[in-house]
């Protein structure tokens, strides 16, 4: 019998996705917005092309409400070739340190309103189907999940970490088994402490910010390259 190997880990960490905080569930803009899209504003996930007016007194206001970055770095890191052959896991980890696992079969809702509704009921329901478990909720936060996962190595990536080529930062030679790969899934701003922590120092992989999906992009594609999958 031919032993499973152990696939890399991408984790969107510290995503800009939660549902609308409770102080701000009776703010006009929310309430009409819920309305028009036919939801209720308990329900509905934070979006900050939306909700920019009543999010202002929110901490961390310009980090929150982009549902739209988990959803590009989602598909893109689903539809890859590391995923497809079965090398990657992705998981979701917000800024509320709720962890999503996504199997690698899920097909994402191309249509960003349609990605948003299905997002919601996870972060309401916990699994998504019921039945097959796509999209599950997990035990824990960030900290759980390492426990779990036991990487054999873990790059947390950022502009400002230790600038590094992706081909050192990924060699030829070194497996990929138990890699966990962290992006952030925010638009500005640095990892928290606790992330740091846990991951440990950053690397940047190019001169300057890029967006989320670019870096996952990159990497996957080199990490892709590294499997030898041609
Ligand atoms: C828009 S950036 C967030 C802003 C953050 N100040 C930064 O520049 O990394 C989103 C994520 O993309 C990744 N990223 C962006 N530029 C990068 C770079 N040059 N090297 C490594 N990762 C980068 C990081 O994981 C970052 O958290």
């Amino acid at each position: 019998m031919v032993a499973s190997r152990t696939p890399a880990y991408l984790i969107l960490a510290e995503a800009s996705l939660e549902l609308v905080p409770p102080g701000l569930r009776g703010h006009p803009s929310v309430v009409s917005n819920a309305k028009r899209q036919g939801r209720d504003p308990e329900r509905s996930l934070l979006d900050s092309s939306f909700h920019h007016r009543a999010m202002r007194p929110l901490e961390e206001a310009e980090r929150r409400g982009r549902p739209d970055i988990v959803h590009f770095c989602a598909l893109l890191a689903l539809g890859s070739r590391i995923s497809q052959a079965g090398r990657l896991r992705l998981f979701i980890h917000t800024r509320d340190d709720v962890v999503i696992a996504i199997e690698p079969a899920t097909r994402l809702p191309r249509v960003y309103d349609r990605f948003k509704g299905l997002m919601e009921q996870v972060l309401i329901e916990g699994v998504v189907p019921k039945d097959e478990r796509l999209l599950v909720v997990e035990d824990g936060g960030l900290k759980e999940l390492f426990e779990r996962l036991a990487p054999s190595r873990t790059v947390l990536l950022s502009s400002s970490g230790k600038r590094t080529a992706l081909s050192r930062l990924f060699p030829q030679k070194k497996k990929l088994d138990g890699t966990a790969v962290a992006v952030g899934a925010f638009p500005f701003g640095e990892f928290h402490k606790a992330t740091v922590a846990l991951c440990g120092e950053p690397v940047s992989i190019a001169d300057g910010t890029l967006e989320a999906w670019s870096v996952v992009g990159e990497v996957l594609s080199r990490m892709a390259h590294v499997e030898g999958l041609k």
